[in-house]
């Protein structure tokens, strides 16, 4: 089975095509256009534009896929595009044009949650086929968010973060250096040359238990130092160290997060994605830590970390072939939760026990556990 998918949730314009086989899905074609440059001036992504540039890109970037590949449209089973979650005026380009192509060759449209296009990213990546259960740490610009993927559409909230993502907070601090965005590659770079133990920074929520995620304290700190510091406002060779400290504080918070995660779900697998684990030290102190703790490591690698659209074609593909009904594809959805009721969401965000309020709210709706995300999962609280 082969499925086109188009991605258009953020700055990026992607479209791939992917083909289902009996042990993996394969990425046979994909082409990304990265605005970064376009945006960099403003700091951040100016929707207007991103819109404007993906409406330019699709019908250059989808003939181009097919080429790659030498199909024509007629050998693909499906259309898939990103729902969810994302900027409306973006995500409403790349869905009203898969749609329109679906219409125009008879072929089924998918809407795909980016998220869970995230979350399997990793195995995509390493040619594996998606393995439940795993917990899946995604932290991108947009989302610090640790998922109990039990099966398809069966998904629970372990943590997420009560500000800043972690890139955010790497595109932040970046800015307040005068480092140009996206501040992550940047701030890595000066990392390299700087002592990670020089600055004392907080790390939040260190209690093994509480899967949250905040990085607002950790930023606080890095303004403090840096704006004590003349040297470092003039000199960037004297941020160096601050960059470093400022790295390695996300990098132990992450791992440690991730790793408790896997522990109180009770799992084997982690499987990991989203821009920040372009971080070389990221990868590192996750390839160790997981080896220690016998834990099956899964990473995206540096092309499917970042919004692609093999990931968004993989979901379809996959759950057309394990014969799970994906999304019907009808509208857009910028605030597209992965989670089965937004009220549980909540209640993980705020690290209650999920657990005790969605087997009340079964008791008194009567319903059974197959219609709610696996209860008895979330007693790690
Ligand atoms: O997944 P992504 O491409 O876009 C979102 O969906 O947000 O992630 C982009 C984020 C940015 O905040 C960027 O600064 C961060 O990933 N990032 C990094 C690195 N490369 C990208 N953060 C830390 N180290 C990096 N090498
Ligand atoms: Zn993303």
């Amino acid at each position: 089975m082969r499925v086109l998918g188009i991605e258009t949730s953020c700055d990026e314009t992607a479209v791939a095509l992917v083909e289902t086989n009996p042990w993996s899905t394969d990425i046979l074609a994909q082409v990304i256009s990265s605005q970064i440059e376009l945006h960099r001036p403003y700091g951040g992504v100016v929707p207007e534009m991103a819109t404007r540039e993906h409406l330019r890109n699709l019908p250059l970037l989808v003939p181009q896929v097919m080429k790659e590949v030498n199909l024509s449209l007629d050998a693909i089973d499906a259309v898939a595009a990103t729902e969810g979650p994302g900027l409306a005026s973006s995500l409403l380009i790349g869905h009203s044009y898969a749609r329109a192509l679906a219409i125009a060759l008879s072929k089924p449209m998918i809407g795909v949650n980016h998220l869970e296009g995230h979350l399997i990213s990793p195995f995509l990546a390493n040619r594996r086929a998606v393995e439940f259960p795993f917990v899946g740490l995604i932290a991108s610009g947009g989302h610090t968010l640790l998922v109990h993927a039990l099966g398809w559409d069966r998904y629970l909230k372990l943590g997420s973060t009560v500000d800043d993502a972690a890139g955010e907070a790497f595109d932040k601090v970046a800015k307040l250096i005068g480092l140009p965005y996206p501040g992550g590659p940047e701030i890595e770079k000066m990392a390299l040359k700087g002592n990670p133990e020089a600055f004392g920074l907080p790390r939040s929520f260190p209690e093994r238990d509480n899967l949250n995620f905040s990085f607002s304290g950790l930023k606080t700190a890095v303004r403090f130092f840096y704006e004590k510091s003349p040297q470092m406002q003039t000199e960037p060779e004297w941020a160096y160290d601050l960059c470093a400290s400022f790295q390695k504080a996300v990098v132990d918070v992450l791992v440690r997060k991730a790793v408790a995660a896997v522990a109180q779900s009770r799992v084997e697998r982690l499987a990991v994605s989203g821009g920040v684990l372009c971080n070389k030290m990221l990868r590192e102190e996750l390839e160790f830590t997981c080896y220690e703790a016998g834990i099956d490591l899964v990473l995206a690698d540096a092309a499917s970390c970042t919004d692609n659209a093999g990931m968004i074609a993989g979901v379809a593909a996959e759950k057309l072939a394990a014969g799970v009904e994906p999304r019907c594809g009808d509208d857009i959805n910028p605030n597209l939760s992965l989670f089965a009721s937004s009220e549980a969401d909540g209640d993980a965000a705020r690290g209650l026990s999920a657990a005790i309020k969605l087997k009340n709210r079964q008791a008194k709706k009567g319903l059974q556990e197959e219609d709610v995300v696996a209860p008895g999962e979330v007693e790690v609280w």
